[in-house]
């Protein structure tokens, strides 16, 4: 029997997830999104065209390839009809390469609404959401309240999502937050009898069925380790679990069905919204990956975060995933830097640290190593060996530390700037 290959980021989310899923399809039948929901912001590129993806997963441009929005997930209808119509417009028929799990749960417009909500009430100390709902609709997952794709086919659907949203109004007159949800609803309605042109399907089935019939599928994650709801810089999180554990219970795969594990960093280090980033620089450096790499997120367009490569945090997200293949991203932007650092250790209160420890916050002062850079244009490297020494070794140092090969090098946005190893 086969077993589900996974990719996912071992950073803070953007490191390339949905370049490296649209290189990797060809070798797949099915690419199955397992948790997150429209927070996410996938960029492929290739023709010379760009397409973000939200909640549809990154292998719906490859001709053959089965797409699956799994359990996991949260689905705002508004979003993903959107999308999908932007796909249909390039001539894709997406209804048959598409299929939606029945357990999949539904973002509501007021789980927009107090999204927004709780992050005004939090103030300074917000969590600096995408405010697309996420939190809300898994918080009503987990509370037993939510409303599943399976739903949509009920008599009393209407009913439902009036209950809930009346417990919505309420919950956001505690927080004294007014908001006009009208238009919204509107859409939302269109969007809900887009989706059901689409097969609902009890995905766990499909995807154990597919594996004993031996079919490659590859899951595919949104955001990254760094943002777990559990192992993750708690609270400025996202709200579900994006570690490998995550394929487990948002597609239904048991843990021996799990085979490789593509776990995918950028060169450096990148993270949008609030919390800690031991290694962010708030110099004229930063700015420089931020300018060169084009760090403005795909979903928010908000700036992102920059910093250096930091060791301690993708070890511990190794670990955690057990990441059997590095894949290291936007090596390019490093293209210009005489020197290039990487954080091999911290000190945390006068003590020497060596993990990714529990206080992961301000008082975390990083312990750099200095690596040469190359100082010249790897955009055209095709072949590992065409690489100049300097870059060999910061890869070797970085599969020496992390004891996993990185088997894959992206120097570029498009699908072709990439070396398979
Ligand atoms: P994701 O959320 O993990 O799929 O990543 P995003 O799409 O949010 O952000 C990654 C950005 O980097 C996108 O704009 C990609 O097109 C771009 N990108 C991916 N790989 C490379 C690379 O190797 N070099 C450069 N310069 N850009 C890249
Ligand atoms: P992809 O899949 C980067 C961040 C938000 C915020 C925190 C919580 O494109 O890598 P949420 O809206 O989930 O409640 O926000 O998580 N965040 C992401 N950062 N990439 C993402 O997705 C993200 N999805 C959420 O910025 O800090
Ligand atoms: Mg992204």
């Amino acid at each position: 029997m086969k077993k589900v290959d996974v990719v996912l980021g071992l950073q803070w989310g953007d490191e390339g997830k949905g370049k490296v899923v649209d290189v990797l399809t060809p070798n797949y039948d099915v690419i199955a999104r397992f948790q997150g929901g429209p927070n996410a912001g996938h960029s492929l590129h290739f023709g010379g065209e760009k397409f973000v993806l939200h909640t549809v997963p990154s292998g719906i441009f490859r001709d053959g390839s089965m797409n699956i929005i799994g359990n996991g997930v949260v689905i705002d209808p508004v979003i993903l009809a959107e999308e999908i119509s932007q796909i249909e417009a390039t001539g894709i028929d997406v209804v048959s390469r598409m299929k939606i799990s029945k357990r999949a749960h539904l973002i509501l417009p007021t789980h927009r609404a107090l999204d927004a909500a709780s992050e005004a009430a939090k103030g300074k100390t917000k969590i600096g959401s995408t405010l697309k709902g996420i939190g809300p609709a898994y918080m009503d997952k987990t509370g037993r309240n939510g409303l599943r794709v399976g739903d949509i086919l009920l008599p009393d659907f209407m009913e439902r999502y009036q209950a809930l949203k009346e417990k919505h109004f309420f919950q956001l007159r505690q927080y004294d937050y007014q908001v006009d949800t009208t238009a919204y609803e509107q859409e939302w309605f269109r969007g809900i009898e887009s989706l059901k042109r689409f097969e609902f399907v009890d995905s766990e089935m499909v995807v154990n069925n597919y594996l004993k019939q031996d079919t490659a599928i590859l899951a595919e994650g949104a955001q990254g380790s760094l943002l777990d709801i559990d192992f993750g810089t708690y609270p400025y999180v996202t709200s579900s679990n994006t570690l490998c554990a995550g394929v487990c219970t948002g597609l239904g795969v048991a843990p021996t069905r799990i085979g490789e594990v593509y776990g995918i960093f950028k060169a450096y280090c990148t993270r949008v919204g609030s919390g800690p980033f031991p290694t962010e620089l708030f110099d004229a450096t930063g700015e420089t990956l931020r300018q060169v790499g084009n760090e403005f997120g795909a979903t928010t367009g908000r700036p992102r975060r920059c910093g250096w490569l930091d060791l301690v945090a993708l070890k511990y997200a190794v670990m955690m995933n057990g990441v059997t293949a590095l894949i290291m991203m936007k090596s390019d932007i490093l293209n210009d830097f005489d020197i290039i650092k990487v954080a091999v250790g911290y000190e945390v209160n006068g003590q020497k640290v060596d993990y990714f420890p529990y206080e992961a916050d301000e008082n975390i002062t990083p312990i750099y190593r200095e690596f040469e850079g190359w100082n010249c244009d790897i955009c055209n490297v095709r072949d590992f060996e065409q690489f100049p020494q300097q870059f060999k070794d910061y890869v070797a140092f970085i599969e020496a530390e992390c004891g996993v090969p990185v088997k894959i090098i992206s120097v570029g946005p498009d699908r072709e700037e990439t070396i398979v190893r």
